[in-house]
C-alpha cells in the first residue's frame, strides 16, 4: 500500500515538473511599465535608429552617412502592433522580420541587418522607445469593394 502511494506521489510530482518545463518559456506575466515617449524619441535619435528607419509623421534629423535600407516604422497596419512585438523587434530583431521587404534588403546571412543594442540600451530606454513608436501605428480595416453579379 505504502509503495503504491509513493509511486503515485512520485508520478504526480513528475507531472508537476513537466508542466513547469512547458510553462518556462511562456510570455505570460510579461508586462512593461509605462514609458515616456519624449525620452523615447530622444533615445531613438541618440542611438541613430533613424539611420535605417523612417517614422510616419515624424521629422527626424537627416544623417549624412546614411546608407539606408529605410524600413518604415509606424503607419497604417491592419492589426495592432503589440508592445510585445515591438520589444521583440528591438531586442531580438531576427526573430520575426519586418513584412513587405525583399529578404536581401533586410537580412545578411539569414540574420536581420539591424544591429543588436542589448549590450548598452538600458531597459528604461527600451521602454521609452516602445512608448514613442507604438502610437505611430495606425490600425485600419481594409475596405474591399464587392461586386454583386446578378
Ligand atoms: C543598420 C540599420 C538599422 C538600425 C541602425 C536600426 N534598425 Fe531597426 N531594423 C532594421 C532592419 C533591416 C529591419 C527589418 C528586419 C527586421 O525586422 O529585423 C529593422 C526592423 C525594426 C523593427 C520592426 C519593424 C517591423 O515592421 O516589424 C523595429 C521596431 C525596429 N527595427 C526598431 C529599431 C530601433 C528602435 C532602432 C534603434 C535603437 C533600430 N531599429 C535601429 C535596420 C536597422
Amino acid at each position: 500500500m505504502l509503495r503504491k502511494t509513493t509511486t503515485i506521489l512520485v508520478l504526480a510530482a513528475l507531472a508537476g515538473l513537466g508542466a513547469c518545463e512547458a510553462d518556462r518559456m511562456s510570455e505570460k506575466g510579461f508586462s512593461l511599465p509605462e514609458g515616456n515617449a519624449l525620452n523615447g524619441k530622444e533615445a531613438f535619435i541618440y542611438m541613430h535608429c533613424h539611420e535605417c528607419h523612417t517614422i510616419a509623421g515624424e521629422e527626424l534629423p537627416t544623417l549624412a552617412l546614411a546608407d539606408p535600407p529605410y524600413i518604415a516604422l509606424g503607419g497604417k497596419v491592419t492589426r495592432v502592433k503589440t508592445y510585445g512585438e515591438l520589444v521583440t523587434a528591438i531586442i531580438n530583431p531576427s526573430h520575426k522580420l519586418a513584412k513587405g521587404y525583399p529578404v536581401d534588403t533586410v537580412t545578411n546571412g539569414g540574420l536581420s541587418k539591424m544591429p543588436l543594442y542589448n549590450g548598452y540600451m538600458t531597459v528604461q530606454e527600451l521602454i521609452d522607445i516602445v512608448a514613442f513608436l507604438q502610437p505611430h501605428y495606425d490600425v485600419y480595416v481594409p475596405q474591399y469593394e464587392y461586386r454583386i453579379y446578378p
